[in-house]
């Protein structure tokens, strides 16, 4: 046996020509399924694509590297699961390009953020971070409640969305300024078909400024959804094995 392999690793044809073989076996194996199979990923009910004036939060939330100090990623272990609540599905990140799991938490994780402080409160922490936790390190985001958001790209970003594959309707790309406008206005009459288009939208004004959508009115829908479209109460993982 061993005189046999010493034949192989004596002859560079022949060792290059069989760990070729070797290889090219391994790798089928691994990536010929993926072309068979619909999906990598779980579908899980509840999952949607951003609306317009979340997506732009999150475009925020990427500009100003909210992710190197925050991750978005709940592992499966008791103390995260105590802790922020029910481990993140890979399907909740489905719609995220790039996804932000992060890996550095100097702050903590905020895949489940979505409803847990009030509006009012995210704006002054974002405004000034210390007023409400004296000893945080974050830093102050003050300048986003003054920034008027933009609309004109909205249409843009869900276009570059879904040239990656999600799945945005031509009336969402049709609507998506007056969306972002009408999710972030009081008594605005395309509210209804925000939360039409996008279920469990939050429709009302974040940032104390009803006038003026902000980039803080963005930012703070986006923290208010981030975890809570997918019912916890009513999932199963085994229903997605079926
Ligand atoms: C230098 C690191 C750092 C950066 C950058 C940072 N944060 Fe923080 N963040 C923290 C720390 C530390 C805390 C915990 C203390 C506190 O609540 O302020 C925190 C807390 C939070 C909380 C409260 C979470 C909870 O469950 O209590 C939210 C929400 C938040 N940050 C959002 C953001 C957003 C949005 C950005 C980007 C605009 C950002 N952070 C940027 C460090 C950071």
């Amino acid at each position: 046996m061993l005189e046999k392999h010493e034949k192989i690793e004596k002859s560079a044809t022949l060792l290059f020509v069989l760990s070729f073989i070797v290889v090219t076996i391994g790798g089928l194996v691994e990536i010929a399924p993926l072309f068979y199979l619909e999906n990598t990923i779980e579908k899980v009910k509840g999952m949607r694509p951003y609306s317009p004036l979340e997506l732009a939060g999150r475009n925020i939330y990427i500009r100003e590297g909210c992710y190197l100090c925050h991750s978005q990623m709940i592992r499966p272990f008791r103390d995260e699961v105590e802790r922020y609540g029910h481990y993140s599905l890979a399907a909740e990140s489905m719609y995220d390009h790039p996804f932000q799991w992060g890996s550095k938490r100097t702050g903590p994780d905020l895949a489940r953020v979505g409803n847990r402080y009030s509006d009012e409160w995210h704006v002054q922490h974002l405004i000034n971070p210390q007023s409400v936790v004296p000893e945080s390190v974050m830093p102050r985001y003050a300048f986003l409640a003054k920034t008027e958001v933009r609309t004109d790209d909205a249409a843009m970003h869900l276009k570059a969305n879904v040239m990656v594959g999600v799945p945005y309707t031509k009336a969402m790309l049709e609507n998506a300024a007056t969306d972002m406008v009408a999710q972030a206005t009081p008594d605005h009459d395309g509210a209804d078909a925000v939360a039409a288009r996008y279920p469990k939208a939050h429709t009302r004004d974040f940032d104390g400024d009803p006038k003026r959508v902000t980039e803080m009115d963005a930012l703070v829908a986006y923290l208010q959804m981030l975890g809570t479209l997918v019912d916890f109460k009513a999932y199963k993982a085994e229903d997605n094995l079926r």
